[in-house]
């Protein structure tokens, strides 16, 4: 009997302590758990009237339920009187509120707890149950307020209501997007803990055998008491451990301590455009040996240097920039950010050979820096458009004296642990850059960054860095009385940072001897998806002239797809990339721009809302050009050839080929060679003047008399149905996950109709939304957030979201005449 109820004592201890641990474990768990959580879904919003609502909110406030990230703008209607001008995509600021009522777990009633805005734009304002926190004009930069003082917990209510004032207009040169357009966080932590972006890790020095790794960690003790702690650091490769480094220290109440700590890996593996591979370094603060605060921090470990001689040298190989600027708009999407959105922008541009992304011209979202560490891009990241000087009228230069430290302090230390990024540009076409009073800005700036961050080489993308001094005839860049731009005469930069002016590109070191090249920004090609006028007689004036608007016969404000249309500052695609290819000196360029952006229609003005830049339109489409990059900057065997086979019978038609891995092209109309053609000297493409007839086109590349390739264009009949494809049929059910399907016009034997511009109606069928449909064309009025779209050449897109339940999504596109399509989507 006694044996007997030791064993049930024995065993009910055992569950006792069991329970205990488990329930300790999880308890830890939640703590870590709830160190950053999303604080996205269910918020409450309400745009302004401008005529009937003052500046307030009151009782009688409608409000709308929305999940954040959110861009009002792009719900609203294209106007031409728009005050944010055909810059800023003729689509309408305004003033509005944000509001979100929440519980605090009575448990944390001794933590930290703070929220965190990774951008509102703009001049945002926030309250925490009427208390006032702060304002915020910068629209891209994160913050954080911290809430415990003025938190309920328990059962009782807390409100946090965000004022967002973008109302005064113009105030960019593109599309900016309203709203909290970027995502939201609530971080909980112990009153001892890592701050706000709180580590900063450098490799200080890096070998194949070895590399030091140096980790400054601010440590924020919020008690009212000195703590001592022990910090542990562990650096991880995917699971594995490969080293920690441990310290005690003893850090007052109320203070701040940075704590230096030093380690070293062995063998290793380094971070490369080509092979992006991370660690993950591990801060465990611990008091009285129970850790009270975990933070994780990316890292990658990689050498590099800007030669004067070789140009951009990565882990000891010269690498070429090929980069492509960017501005921060999702298309359909509008700034709204979604990483999933970026993750595939970016996927297309890696398909394409790019491997570098300028955060133009401003700090760009969080989540598309995570993706270039993780995918391979060497990132130059941006943070100011203008300084004192304005470029529109109520621009941030009205902000710049108050703000700019701050601001660029904040961008520096959010940023400065991604492997991803290796040049920090202070501005962009800065109006100040002629004279001293930019100079003496560039050197307060610079000495900002140095002591923030002395890893990376500093830039200012500058317009020109010495006169162009272009001889009018011969287009040659003529070197005699080269004047300067201040700030790149002053010494101050370490990169000199070209914008256009690719003539004078082959003098830099002349001009420059003491610093090396970076060509900031580039090319700005123009071009309309799948346009084409193919016609030689026309060939020299429409629509290759870069400045002929609707108004003087140019119907559809359209750009000829062919790579012939600059804007004047600009080159041609091949003109830039000839030079930057010719000479090892020349690190790279970043070509303006790598997807069309909302907004900034050059050459045009209103009816077109969107610009004509992107190798890739707005919808995600390439266009032609794409696949010259593509044929010069992968290994990928390429052959692509244009236009397509529409036109009058006898018509002349310049058809061009881009081909890489062979040595020629030989050109068939309907079975009939039309000639062989080869690329010479440092030509990019091939190309044959023949008439058009109807049939097939077929071009087929060859090595050494192998066939490479072939390709293949016929003769479309009229439009006849649809055809539904999309990018991921499987897509994640957490209310944010997105399927992109692309929809092409076919005629009856499957041939996509290249002048098709049906509307399409589209209908969804599940627990999900449809969130954009975009043809890319930059005249279209038609909302991206509606259900129906115009194609353009034949194509068009839909994005569908997911909710929340694992289910069928079955999409259906219609369209008068036309065969119908459906496609399932699966959410899980
Ligand atoms: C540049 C400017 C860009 C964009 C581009 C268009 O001068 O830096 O923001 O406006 O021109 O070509």
């Amino acid at each position: 009997m006694k044996t007997k109820n030791k064993c049930l004592k024995r065993l009910f201890l055992f569950i006792f302590s069991a329970m205990f641990l488990l329930n300790s474990c999880s308890k830890k768990e939640d703590v870590f758990a709830k160190r950053k959580i999303s604080f996205n879904a269910d918020w409450s919003f309400h745009l302004n009237d401008s005529i009937t609502d003052k500046d307030t909110i009151g009782t009688s406030t409608k409000w709308r339920n929305l999940d954040v990230p959110h861009d009002w703008s792009i719900e609203g209607k294209f106007d031409e009187k728009s005050p944010a001008g055909y810059g800023g995509g003729s689509l309408n600021g305004g003033l509005a509120w944000y509001k979100k009522i929440f519980k605090i777990d009575s448990l944390d009633i001794n933590k930290t707890i703070s929220i965190t805005f990774d951008g509102v734009y703009k001049n945002s304002e926030v309250w925490i149950n009427g208390h006032h926190l702060g304002k915020r004009p910068n629209g891209y930069i994160g913050f954080q307020y911290e809430l415990t003082p003025y938190l309920n917990y328990g059962e009782k209510n807390n409100e946090i209501i965000v004022k967002v004032d973008n109302s005064k207009q113009p105030n960019s040169r593109w599309y900016s997007g309203s709203g909290i357009f970027r995502n939201v966080w609530i971080e909980t932590t112990d009153k001892l803990h890592v701050g706000q972006w709180g580590t900063y890790i450098t490799t200080p020095k890096v070998t194949a055998e070895k590399a030091s790794i140096s980790i400054e960690t601010t440590i924020k003790n919020q008690y009212k008491e000195s703590k001592k702690a022990t910090v542990t650091t562990t650096i991880f490769k995917e699971d594995k451990k490969v080293t920690s480094v441990t310290q005690d220290i003893t850090i007052n109440a109320n203070e701040n301590q940075i704590l230096n700590q030093a380690a070293e890996v062995e063998n290793p593996i380094l971070w490369s455009d080509e092979k992006p591979e991370l660690y993950t370094a591990v801060t465990e603060i611990s008091l009285d040996d129970k850790v009270v605060d975990q933070y994780k921090t990316t890292f990658g470990i990689r050498d590099f240097k800007f030669d004067l001689n070789k140009g951009f040298i990565l882990n000891g190989k010269q690498v070429k920039i090929k980069g492509v600027c960017m501005h921060h708009d999702l298309g359909p999407l509008g700034s709204a950010i979604n990483r999933r959105a970026i993750e595939r922008q970016l996927e297309i541009l890696k398909e394409m050979g790019v491997n570098g992304i300028r955060t133009s011209h401003n700090p760009p979202a969080p989540e598309l820096l995570d993706l270039c560490d993780k995918m391979g891009f060497i990132v130059m990241d941006e943070a100011f458009d203008m300084w004192k000087q304005n470029k529109t009228k109520y621009d941030y230069a009205n902000d710049w004296d108050k703000w700019h430290e701050r601001d660029l302090v904040d961008q520096l230390r959010r940023d400065r642990n991604h492997p991803s990024i290796f040049i920090w540009s202070i501005g962009n076409e800065i109006p100040e850059q002629w004279n001293e009073s930019g100079v003496e800005i560039a050197k307060e700036l610079a000495a900002i960054v140095r002591l923030n961050d002395k890893t990376r080489p500093l830039t200012a993308a500058m317009n020109p860095p010495v006169n162009m001094n272009i001889d009018e005839v011969t287009l040659q860049f003529e070197k005699k009385n080269v004047q300067f731009n201040a700030i790149a005469k002053s010494g101050i930069l370490d990169l000199i940072g070209y914008n256009y002016a690719h003539q004078t590109y082959e003098y830099h070191q002349k001009n420059f001897p003491n610093t090396p090249f970076i060509a900031t920004e580039t090319t700005s090609g123009l071009e309309t998806r799948g346009y084409y006028d193919a016609v030689s007689d026309t060939i020299k004036k429409w629509p290759v002239r870069w400045d002929l608007k609707f108004t003087e016969g140019n119907p559809g404000n359209t750009v000829s797809a062919y790579d012939q249309v600059q804007a004047p500052w600009g080159s041609t695609h091949e003109a830039t990339w000839k030079v930057i290819k010719k000479h090892d000196f020349l690190s790279g360029m970043y070509i303006w721009t790598g997807f069309d952006y909302i907004g900034e229609p050059t050459p045009y003005e209103w009816p077109s809302v969107s610009s004509y830049f992107g190798i890739v339109d707005l919808a995600g489409f390439p266009k032609d050009v794409y696949y010259m990059y593509q044929s010069e900057w992968t290994n990928k065997t390429v052959l692509h050839v244009f236009p397509h086979w529409n036109w009058k019978v006898g018509q002349t038609v310049d058809v061009w080929a881009y081909y890489n891995n062979a040595d020629e092209v030989e050109l068939f109309v309907n079975r009939k060679s039309v000639g062989k053609r080869s690329k010479k000297g440092d030509d990019l493409h091939v190309m044959w003047r023949i008439p058009f007839e109807a049939g097939t086109l077929k071009a087929i590349s060859s090595k050494n008399g192998k066939v490479v390739l072939e390709k293949e264009i016929t003769t479309a009949g009229n439009p006849s149905q649809l055809k539904l494809t999309a990018d991921r049929s499987t897509i994640k059910a957490d209310k944010n996950d997105l399927s992109f399907i692309t929809v092409d016009i076919l005629d009856d034997k499957g041939t996509i109709a290249p002048n098709a511009n049906n509307e399409i109606n589209f209908s969804l069928k599940g627990n999900g939304k449809i969130v954009g449909v975009c043809s890319g064309d930059p005249v279209s009025h038609e909302s991206y957030k509606g259900t129906k779209h115009t194609a353009l050449a034949g194509k068009c897109l839909v994005i569908v979201q997911s909710g929340d339940k694992s289910e069928r999504l079955e999409l259906t596109a219609k369209a008068n005449g036309l065969k119908q399509a459906t496609i399932v989507i699966t959410t899980e």
